[in-house]
């Protein structure tokens, strides 16, 4: 679904490579984590991908096709929900659909449709301030599950919830993504979160990005917060615990 063939990046300002020569590969349908200390460039990748930011060498693919010229490839959350105060919940969802040019019974039906699968029927009228932070990050992942990508980037949706509120939007998204049948690629600096919800978890070792160390999260699909007290699991949060701990950001 997403690969990185030698990418490097450079900041215009910074005289070292922050990616540098990094390849990695997400399959389709799967649930991965990218994780790293702050700052250490994790939600620059999520801009190449999103060709906010063009890499200086090497090439990015979704679904097999390199991603310039490509459209509508990825779903794009970035770290504040970042919805428009002055658009109510219904307009703010419609948004992706009105780029795309789609008439107006087709994005309010499809818009319907979102809000129950997020479970704010109702909610569309009205405006960001009247909700919680929680119900404001399920409304810019419905925003982003409508851009219709079968790829979606989540950079940070949960770290500014309180920590119940954390738990249920952990426990939502992933029975979220084992229905829509997305692949999702997700930013997150706590291990805990990481693998409870990822299939493969993705440690960013050291920056300059050079390569990623790929762990798979020894769980099935459908998993319980109970399955977090296997010893395995106690073992493999030790170790990624470690890894962070000694990550040198240059
Ligand atoms: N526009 C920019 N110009 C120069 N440096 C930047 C810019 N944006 C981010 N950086 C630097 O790149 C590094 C990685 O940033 P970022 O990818 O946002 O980190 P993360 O998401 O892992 O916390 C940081 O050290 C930051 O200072
Ligand atoms: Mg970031």
């Amino acid at each position: 679904m997403l690969d990185f063939h030698k990418v490097s990046y450079q900041y215009p300002t910074e005289n070292v490579d922050i990616i540098e020569e990094l390849s990695f590969h997400v399959a389709r349908g799967e649930f991965a984590s990218l994780i790293g200390v702050s700052g250490c460039g994790k939600s620059t990748i999520f801009r190449l991908i999103t060709q906010l930011l063009h890499p200086k060498s090497g090439t990015i693919d979704v679904g097999g096709k390199n991603i310039i010229g490509q459209k509508s490839y990825v779903g794009y959350m970035p770290q504040k929900d970042l919805l428009f105060p002055w658009r109510t919940i219904g307009q703010n969802l419609e948004l992706p659909m009105e780029l795309k040019g789609l008439s107006r019974t087709e994005r309010e039906r499809r818009r319907n449709e979102v809000l129950e699968e997020i479970g704010l029927k109702g909610y569309g009228n009205k405006y960001p301030k009247e909700l919680s932070g929680g119900m404001r990050q399920r409304v810019a992942f419905g925003r982003t599950i409508l851009t219709d990508s079968e790829l979606l980037l989540l950079d940070e949706p949960f770290s500014a919830l309180d920590f119940l509120t954390k738990l249920e939007m952990q426990e939502w998204l992933l029975t979220e993504w084992q229905q829509l049948q997305k692949t999702i690629l997700f930013i997150t600096h706590d291990i805990e979160e990481a693998i409870f919800l990822s299939q493969t978890i993705f440690v960013v070792g050291h920056t300059p990005i050079h390569t990623l160390e790929r762990i798979q999260v020894p769980l099935p699909k459908m998993r319980t917060r109970a399955c977090l007290n296997k010893p395995e699991i106690a073992a493999l949060k030790n170790d990624l615990l470690e890894m962070l701990r000694r990550q040198v950001v240059s």
